[in-house]
């Protein structure tokens, strides 16, 4: 059972030379030289670190280098910032906590959806549709502009009137750009080692480089569309006005035609792409520390999650490691230390507050008159005329929150006060805000009688009541989450490399590019081919001087 030494490994040439068609010959005597798999860590189990180990799979099988791919992920959960809840904590009712949708031209997400054979649905099939106005946006004191639920050729009509040859302008430019981005994806560009050199390339650059509302006004794209329309999809998908969020992104908030998602959970898309990979899935487990020791290898500290003071590390070796989140969250150190660390940049904090209660939004709370109005399902919000926050960080302005979106509703039995189970329906609503919302704001938000807490006027903050301190009659469930979902997407024009150290690898620089799901999911792949590359390149150069060898 000793290694086959040079007569056995000829013997087993002659063999394979004798059993395989000419065109493969040589493959099979690699493969009995690279028999060590290469080792490669991931860390993350999120869109970038499952498809980094997903496309690593392909690549290394078709081209016959054997790998083996462990995933190191320190929440217990795949999915990273793409994760559900369960309503009622009933696994039929799974809700997004983190990302909720993509796009059709998501190639990354949706050919996987395909092979794994995940059920793809429209966005928004859950809705209600209850409501003659499915979108208003709101300013804080008006709704400046709502669309109504079915007729999309009414909904366009009123976009004409209201703001002329703007949302056509728009559209136009926003193709214009997602098909520079779109050379990305292919060769010769993919895979790419510099993104800013990429981005370059396909010229995309003027576009990071000005904030939106330049960006669009440059492009005569006028004011009043993109304070109510555009603004309101940046805040909505950012939490970010139009002078701070970059051109690119912008454009990236107005290409959600045909959002889709996945029944129980986008998730199942990365948990489906790790098995396909068949990666060995190390949940609640942290790393800690990435070594690089003298002969070239990476050792990977880790710790279980849940005792990270443990002084007892678990320590394994790897040829390559993919870090497959933003590093600044990480709490990895490396050593020796990098030579360029990837920037600290600021991260939005968005509360995530998802609720059920048999209230409907309020149509007085939105100055709706007529008592039997409804207020449109989901609310998304933009700054009133002339209250221009610039690019401060902080700036919902006057409505306080980013969005209300209204999900489904869920069929509750409800017992009476005479013991009696009596059917309700129960909406399930999601709120984005900046800052965690008081139990007066919901109570008003949703028309709930509420005495507790002073009086004046509504907002978020600062009082310290929370939803849990409503009746639970009124809320009948709730899940708070603060997230750091996506950068501040200040204009830049350069960012992290792929590569921060020989073979360590790193997905994250493209959040401050496009922030999604699918750029993650590119970016994964994108490191998984450079280093396949890598390897090959390695192998062809092993293999001419060996055959050098073979012919003396
Ligand atoms: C509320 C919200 C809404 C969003 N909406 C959308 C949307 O609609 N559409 C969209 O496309 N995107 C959306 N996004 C953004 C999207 O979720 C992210 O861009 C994407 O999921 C990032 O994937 P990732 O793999 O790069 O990072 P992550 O998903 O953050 O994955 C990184 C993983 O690494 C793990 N990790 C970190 N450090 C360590 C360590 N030391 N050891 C082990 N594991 C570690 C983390 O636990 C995490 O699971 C949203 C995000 C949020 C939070
Ligand atoms: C190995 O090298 C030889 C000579 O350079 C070349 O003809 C052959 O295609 C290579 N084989 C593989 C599997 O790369
Ligand atoms: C893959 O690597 C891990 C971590 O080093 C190791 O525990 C496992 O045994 C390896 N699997 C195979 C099939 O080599
Ligand atoms: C991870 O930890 C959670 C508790 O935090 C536990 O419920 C779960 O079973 C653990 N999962 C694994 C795979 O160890
Ligand atoms: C997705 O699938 C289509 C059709 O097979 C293919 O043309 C395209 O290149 C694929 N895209 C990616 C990113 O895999
Ligand atoms: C809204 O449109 C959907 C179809 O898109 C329809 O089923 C629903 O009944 C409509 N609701 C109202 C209130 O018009
Ligand atoms: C809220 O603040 C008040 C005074 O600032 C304090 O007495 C009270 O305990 C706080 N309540 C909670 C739930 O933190």
């Amino acid at each position: 059972m000793g290694s086959p030494g040079i007569l056995g490994l000829l013997l087993l040439y002659l063999n394979v030379l004798i059993s395989h068609s000419s065109a493969a010959q040589q493959q099979p005597l690699h493969s009995v030289i690279d028999a060590a798999p290469k080792r490669v860590a991931v860390i993350g189990a999120g869109a970038g670190g499952s498809f980094a180990a997903y496309e690593l799979r392909k690549l290394a099988d078709a081209s016959n280098i054997p790998v083996n791919v462990t995933v190191f992920e320190r929440a217990s959960y795949i999915g990273g910032r793409s994760t559900t809840v369960n309503a009622f904590d009933d696994p039929a009712y799974p809700i997004e906590l983190g990302a909720s949708i993509f796009v059709e031209i998501n190639e990354n997400l949706m050919n996987a959806s395909q092979a794994l054979g995940l059920d793809i649905r429209g966005a928004d099939h859950f809705r209600p549709k209850e409501t003659e106005e499915s979108i208003g946006i709101w300013d804080g004191s008006n709704f400046v502009f709502t669309m109504k639920n079915d007729s999309s050729w009414w909904n366009i009509g009123r976009l004409i009137w209201r703001y002329g040859l703007a949302p056509i302008r728009t559209q136009n430019l926003m193709k214009t750009v997602v098909g520079k981005f779109l050379k990305l994806y292919q060769e010769p560009l993919f895979p790419f080692r510099s993104l800013s050199e990429a981005a370059a390339e396909v010229d995309l650059l003027d576009v990071t480089a000005s904030p939106g509302d330049a960006f669009l006004e440059a492009n005569s794209i006028s004011e009043l569309f993109a304070r109510e329309i555009i603004q309101a999809s940046t805040r909505v998908n950012y939490g970010q006005n139009l002078p701070l969020i970059h051109g690119l992104e912008s454009m990236v908030c107005m290409a959600t035609d045909g959002a889709v998602s996945i029944p129980g959970g986008n998730w199942r898309i990365f948990d489906g792409v790790l098995q396909a990979a068949k990666a060995d899935v190390r949940l609640n487990t942290s790393v800690t520390e990435i070594v690089k020791t003298n002969d070239g290898a990476v050792q990977i500290s880790s710790k279980p999650t849940s005792d990270l003071d443990s002084t007892s590390p678990d320590e394994s070796e790897f040829d390559e490691v993919i870090i497959a989140g933003p590093l600044q969250y990480s709490g990895i150190s490396i050593s020796p230390p990098l030579q360029h660390i990837p920037d600290d940049i600021p991260y939005v904090k968005l509360h995530v507050t998802l609720f059920a209660s048999p209230h409907r939004i309020s149509p007085e709370f939105f100055g709706l008159r007529d008592k039997n109005a409804h207020a449109p399902e989901t609310i998304l919000t933009t700054l009133p005329e002339g209250h221009n926050l610039g690019s401060n960080p902080k700036g919902v302005g006057p409505a306080d929150f980013w969005s209300i979106s209204t999900l489904r509703t869920i069929s509750r039995f409800v017992e009476q006060e005479d013991g009696e189970q009596q059917r309700e329906d129960h909406y399930v609503y999601k709120i984005f805000s900046p800052e965690r919302p008081t139990a007066k704001f919901i109570a008003q938000v949703f028309g709930i009688e509420y005495s507790h807490g002073t009086s004046g006027s509504v907002t978020i903050a600062p009082d310290n009541t929370t939803i849990g301190d409503l009746p639970k009659g009124e809320i009948s469930w709730f899940h708070e989450k603060v997230w750091h979902p996506y950068p501040l997407l200040y204009p830049r024009v350069t960012f992290e490399d792929t590569l921060l150290a020989p073979s360590i690898w790193y997905t994250s620089g493209i959040e401050s590019f496009i922030s999604t799901m699918e750029t993650s999911a590119l970016m994964g792949r994108n490191v998984a081919a450079l280093m396949v590359r890598s390897w090959q390149r390695e192998k062809d150069e092993r293999n001419d001087s060996l055959t050098g060898k073979i012919e003396l």
